[in-house]
């Protein structure tokens, strides 16, 4: 991949009153506030809605590569994403990231099968942004690139969650500087790949903004993002995700969500109340990560989800202990049955590669076979 600096240093304007502090937001579109950053700072261009004051002359460490681009629409191998879409869903895809493609018989049924990707690592924040102001994004290039030039969908995953979190982060402890965090790095990171995935009619990108923000009974969960700034670090990360990526859907995401339970009903009020003060949230993840005989309330979830009024919902992290038939067909019923319901990606292709792999959770066995569930998923979709 062809390294290229891309700092653009924006002419500063003598005409503020109070310079911007270090990693402040110094200028782009629709920025109202100090383009004059503090002495030894220069106010560096990331993307046209996000210039930020960073260190010396250059712009601190932040590396910058080209990020891809393409105008491959949308393909599909044939297999269960085709058959899916076939059903009128927009995708069923895969966690994926540049281990799991450097092996050709995982890449060979992502080709087939699976028609999105998420990262199932590389665009966390630890993965990008280790350091403050300190950008790594070659491990989410290489995901990026290889589904732009194959034609898949991406979900972007995830830009604001208190776990893989940098210790830096969590040690920010007052309302603006947290603030300034979350919106640098949304910007950063959602900037980069703002309208790069797709350049056809259909263009269809999601990132989950926020993940795992409640507590089982559907209160907030305690972090750094809910401790300091309370519920309107949702706000703060769904504005800073719309103002990165216009034209992507902006997702919250989270687990346990595979009834309609407390969480579920936690989350919904949520949304509602985002919602209620303008244009943020698009729409629900419910990972599922099921246990066996789980499958049985996902559709009243689905249901519930849409139920807040977003565009709609997708289920996320799909993968059942035992991987049966019945429980997969439920899944996939579910989905079919919740016009809401867009899309299902599966948490990885082949059992010996997922994060639970002894619950041999996944549509394919560790030989990259399709299982019984695979076959079951197909013939419900025939
Ligand atoms: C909800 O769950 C959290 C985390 O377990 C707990 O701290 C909190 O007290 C609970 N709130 C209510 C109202 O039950």
């Amino acid at each position: 991949m062809s390294k290229l600096l891309a700092f653009v240093t924006i002419a500063v304007l003598a005409r503020q009153i109070s310079a911007v502090p270090i990693y402040g937001q110094c200028g782009g579109i629709g920025h109202t506030g100090g383009t004059t950053c503090d002495s030894g700072l220069t106010c560096t261009y990331l993307n046209d809605w996000y210039s930020q004051c960073l260190p010396g002359s250059g712009g601190g460490t932040t590396t910058t590569t080209q990020p891809p681009t393409t105008t491959q629409p949308p393909t599909s191998g044939g297999g269960l994403d085709a058959k899916f879409k076939a059903k009128g869903k927009k995708f069923w895809g895969s966690c994926a990231d540049a281990g799991l493609l450097n092996k050709a018989a995982n890449v060979a049924v992502l080709k087939s099968d699976f028609g999105q990707v998420t990262p199932e690592n590389s665009m966390k924040w630890d993965a990008l942004e280790g350091t403050r102001g300190s950008f790594t994004f070659g491990n989410a290039d290489t995901l990026v690139n290889w589904a732009v030039s194959n034609g898949k969908l991406i979900r972007g995953h995830t830009l604001v969650w208190h776990s893989q979190l940098p210790g830096w982060v969590t040690s920010v402890r007052d309302k603006a500087g947290l603030t300034s965090v979350i919106q640098s790095h949304i910007s950063n990171v959602a900037g980069r790949y703002k309208g790069k995935l797709y350049a056809v009619s259909d263009f269809f990108q999601i990132w989950d903004v926020v993940n795992e923000i409640f507590n089982e009974n559907g209160t907030l969960r305690s972090s750094v993002f809910s401790d300091v700034l309370g519920e309107s670090f949702v706000q703060i990360a769904f504005a800073a995700a719309r103002a990165a990526d216009g034209t992507a859907k902006l997702y919250i995401n989270d687990y346990n969500l595979d009834s309609n339970n407390a969480k579920v009903q936690g989350l919904v009020a949520l949304v509602k109340r985002v919602n209620a003060g303008g244009n943020y949230i698009d729409g629900i993840g419910t990972q599922m990560h099921l246990e066996a005989n789980g499958a049985g309330g996902a559709q009243a979830a689905l249901t519930a989800l849409a139920s807040a009024g977003v565009q709609e919902v997708a289920i996320t992290e799909l993968d059942i202990k035992g991987a049966s038939s019945n429980d997969y067909v439920t899944v996939t019923k579910a989905c079919l049955a919740v016009p809401a319901c867009v899309g299902i990606t599966s948490w990885g292709v082949s059992d010996v590669d997922s994060w639970r792999s002894g619950n041999t959770p996944l549509l394919f066995d560790g030989n990259y076979k399709p299982k019984a569930a695979y076959n079951a998923v197909i013939s419900a979709l025939a």
